[in-house]
């Protein structure tokens, strides 16, 4: 049966020690895969927690890249206080081949007394219990001996435990002392950005703020077209917090992919001017809306960064050697939520976030199946990136 290791914590901010608990977990045989479980709503810590969404998107950045690890919304949705046996009651029904195990301390151990419906939770997962350095080993072994009498099935996992507390990088964070070694620099960069935790902030927006954006896209789109700029933001953001991209970088570029779609062609090429431009291009709305959203992002909406920039520059046609970002504008575009329905969409939605390449190596040969099922060829860029899948 497959054993899935549960990390549970409010993960404000989630650290490198808690990643490395899970590889510990993993390495060690003691699981299969580690599930996060940011809480939603944990008692006595209001005033220096960050919100729910932000420690979710830390937890995401954390874990990106790495293997067998993955981030449950499961806890962080839900309203209220949020017990354990509630959400292992629901992580049984989603996966009902999966054992579940529960990373803890040894002094979560001694205070398992207190968990709601405790009795209950003992039946629906084990415990690995992570010993800190110089913890008092004998208390934990008699507690875990007295659980087990219960009927608790309780492991120790004899991995060295890096000594790091979020209490402990608030308080640096606050006061300005370094974070290296503790905080995966994601993370960090995140945190700084965002003014966390009492540091500066300092905004990523390049350009405009959003409101202004949105203020403005909305006079520019119709509303379909609006509609689907939003689905394209918050897909980029998600599938870039996945995939360790930066999520500023992707929701910018998902915002104003096709900030130039409502324009006549005329007025396209005109924005366009001085990008060297093919023929094909210029004949073609579909494809020439993503040069000239480019020169609008940079000259009308102040974007500078060259990689949101050229995330949208390249979302129509693709070309060879596409960079992360690109790659995920180009796939949000394709399977944003307010898609109509178009075939292989499911398909492509769910290799989205399998992986990048994967997606856009089937995305690429799905658009030249479909031009050529229209009698047109395809364009020499978008070719190039299909055929960098196929010699591989
Ligand atoms: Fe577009
Ligand atoms: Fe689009």
């Amino acid at each position: 049966m497959r054993q899935i290791g549960l990390m549970g914590g409010s993960f404000n901010p989630i650290h490198l020690a808690h990643v490395h608990l899970a590889r510990e977990a993993l390495s060690g045989g003691y699981a299969d895969e580690v599930i996060f479980l940011p809480t939603g709503n944990p008692p006595h810590k209001g005033a220096e927690l960050a919100g729910r969404q932000e420690r979710y998107e830390m937890t995401c950045l954390a874990v990106a890249g790495e293997a067998r690890m993955s981030v449950s919304r499961e806890e962080i949705d839900r309203e209220g206080v949020i017990y354990t046996v509630d959400t292992l009651r629901t992580l049984h029904a989603r996966m009902p081949d999966a054992q579940f195990v529960y990373l803890i301390g040894a002094d979560t151990l001694l205070l398992l007394p207190t968990w709601r419906s405790i009795e209950t939770v003992i039946t629906l997962c084990g415990f690995l219990v992570c010993m800190r350095p110089g913890e008092d080993d004998a208390k934990a072994r008699e507690a875990a001996s007295l659980w087990r009498a219960r009927g608790a099935q309780v492991a120790f996992m004899n991995a060295a435990r890096m000594d790091i507390s979020s209490t402990d990088i608030r308080r640096r964070l606050r006061e300005g002392l370094p974070v290296k070694g503790m905080l995966d620099a994601r993370v960090e960069r995140y945190i700084r950005e965002r003014g966390l935790y009492g540091t500066q902030g300092t905004d990523g927006t390049v350009g405009m703020k959003r409101e202004k954006i949105m203020y403005k896209l909305k006079k520019e789109l119709d509303a379909q077209r609006y509609t689907h700029t939003l689905g394209v933001e918050e897909t980029a953001r998600q599938m870039a917090l996945l995939f360790g991209e930066d999520p500023q970088k992707a929701a910018l570029a998902g915002l104003l992919h096709d900030c130039a779609k409502c324009m006549t062609l005329t007025q396209m090429v005109k924005a366009a001017k001085g990008v060297p431009l093919d023929p094909v291009m210029k004949e073609s709305k579909a494809l020439m809306h993503a040069v000239a959203g480019m020169c609008v992002a940079k000259n009308v909406y102040g974007v500078d960064d060259p990689d949101v920039l050229g995330a949208i520059r390249w979302h129509t046609t693709g070309h060879a050697g596409m960079t992360r970002l690109e790659k995920i504008i180009y796939l949000a575009d394709m399977i944003e939520p307010s898609r109509k329905p178009y075939p292989g969409l499911e398909e492509i939605r769910a290799l989205c976030w399998k992986g990048l390449d994967l997606a856009m190596h089937t995305a690429l040969t799905m658009s030249l199946e479909h031009v050529v099922s229209q009698g047109k060829t395809l364009h020499p860029d978008t070719l190039a990136a299909l055929q960098e899948y196929e010699h591989e």
